[in-house]
């Protein structure tokens, strides 16, 4: 699948191989291994196995564009398998101690495409390629640790892409928050890392560390430091005893709170900067517009005047828009888009509504798009609203200060 409207952009949305063979169910297509996989599965109250294919049949709903199916399929999925429970079975994963919280759980192949810059796209193709041949390189003696760690600003896509990778390799998604592992007893926090580094390798699955810098918050005064050293030590020896077929992927906001031993033993490392104007523009074409190309040029000037903002606050906005003309029954202008763009970058969050816009916004808007937008006067006017003597003279009243 693919709309690349710039160039470089590399949108990754792990297709799942569902046309091998195939039966029609309710107008859908599904594989009928598929079917019969998902029936052992649940006869054998294999928990995780029902949501895993259960998760694959939703992707393909997605990729076959039944976007309601594969959300209520997903939801469903969400649920923790009340059938399966009264029937006494219950998934052992490792638990804390303490709060009886599970350590990880299984999260789900994710059915939304993730929007990278071609660098980015790059080393993650490369990644996923080096992992589905990690018997030949090893066999080549040219094998690394499959590790992979995912850095930059929240709301960049770094849990996203993580999911795809799992979803790209048919490996379970298992996710460990490490804020989470961190016990108030002492010398608990140690046994949960070593838990879930017990609890992975068998299940030729993806680890996902999320949060990596929680233990750098361990430096405060509630704790002592040899505490630090030990839980650093803990992780250490956990990812230095996976298996090189172990797939790991660390992902952190602030990478420089990272131990650099640890930092050293991701080989793969991807910096998911905020998007660049091209991964915007892919950004809102598929958030706001769903892919309609007829939509351009709106596309390419909410890219230019939305830098600074995440791939979280794209989707906010343009899913807020997009709930709007559903209850409605009127889409919000391109320029309250685009007022909640700025307000967004500004760092004040702006109801989004299809509201007449009042003189201040129009002024606002105006200025933005002259400043930020790069757009010309004829422009301008159009989609704000008003007169090209309007706009002459707001931006007029600026430059006079
Ligand atoms: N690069 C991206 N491509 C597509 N969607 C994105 C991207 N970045 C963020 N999003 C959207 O924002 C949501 C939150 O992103 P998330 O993966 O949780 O970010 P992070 O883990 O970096 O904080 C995602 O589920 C997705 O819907
Ligand atoms: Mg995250």
């Amino acid at each position: 699948m693919g709309y690349i409207i710039g160039k470089s952009v590399y949108i990754i949305s792990s297709s799942v191989d569902i046309f091998g063979c195939i039966c029609h169910t309710f107008g859908m297509i599904i594989d009928k291994s598929l079917v019969v996989a998902l029936i052992e599965s649940a006869l054998s109250a294999d928990y995780t196995g029902v949501r895993r294919i259960g998760g694959q049949i939703a992707k393909g709903l997605a990729e076959q564009n039944d976007i309601d199916g594969a959300k209520a399929l997903q939801s469903l999925l969400r649920k923790r398998g009340v059938p399966l429970q009264a029937s006494g079975y219950a998934e052992s994963l490792p638990r804390d101690a303490a709060s009886r919280l599970p350590l990880i759980e299984e999260g789900q192949w994710p059915t939304t495409p993730v929007m990278l810059n071609g660098e980015s796209g790059g080393t993650i193709s490369q990644f996923i390629e080096d992992a589905e041949h990690i018997e030949l390189l090893a066999e080549k003696g040219v094998s690394s640790r499959l590790g992979l760690l995912l850095y930059g600003p929240p709301g960049t896509g770094k849990t996203l892409l993580a999911g795809h990778i799992a979803a790209s390799l048919k490996r379970p998604f298992y996710i460990a928050r490490l804020d989470s592992l961190i016990s108030s007893r002492l010398g608990e926090t140690a046994k949960n890392i070593r838990g879930i580094f017990e609890f992975v390798p068998a299940r030729n699955a993806v680890l996902f560390l999320d949060e990596m810098d929680a233990i750098a918050k361990l430096r405060d005064d509630r704790h002592e430091l040899g505490e630090l050293k030990r839980v650093v030590n803990t992780v250490l020896q956990g990812l230095d005893s996976l298996t090189d077929d172990v797939v790991t992927i660390g992902a952190t906001n602030h990478p420089h709170l990272l131990d650099p031993a640890i930092w050293r033993r991701f080989p793969y490392k991807v910096n998911l900067g905020l998007p660049d104007e091209n991964v915007r523009a892919s950004l809102w074409l598929h958030f706001l517009f769903q892919g309609d190309m007829s939509r351009k040029e709106d596309t390419q000037l909410l890219a230019r005047a939305s830098e600074g903002l995440n791939g979280a606050d794209v989707e906010n906005i343009a899913l807020a828009a997009r709930r709007r003309s559903v209850l409605g029954n009127q889409e919000p202008s391109l320029a309250q888009i685009l007022l909640a763009a700025q307000g967004s970058r500004a760092g004040n969050p702006r109801l989004l509504d299809n509201r007449e816009l009042d003189t201040a916004d129009k002024k606002a808007l105006t200025i933005f798009l002259h400043e930020k937008g790069g757009a010309r006067q004829a422009e301008i006017a159009r989609i704000v609203g008003v007169s090209r003597q309007m706009v002459h003279r707001y931006l007029r009243k600026v430059s006079d200060g």
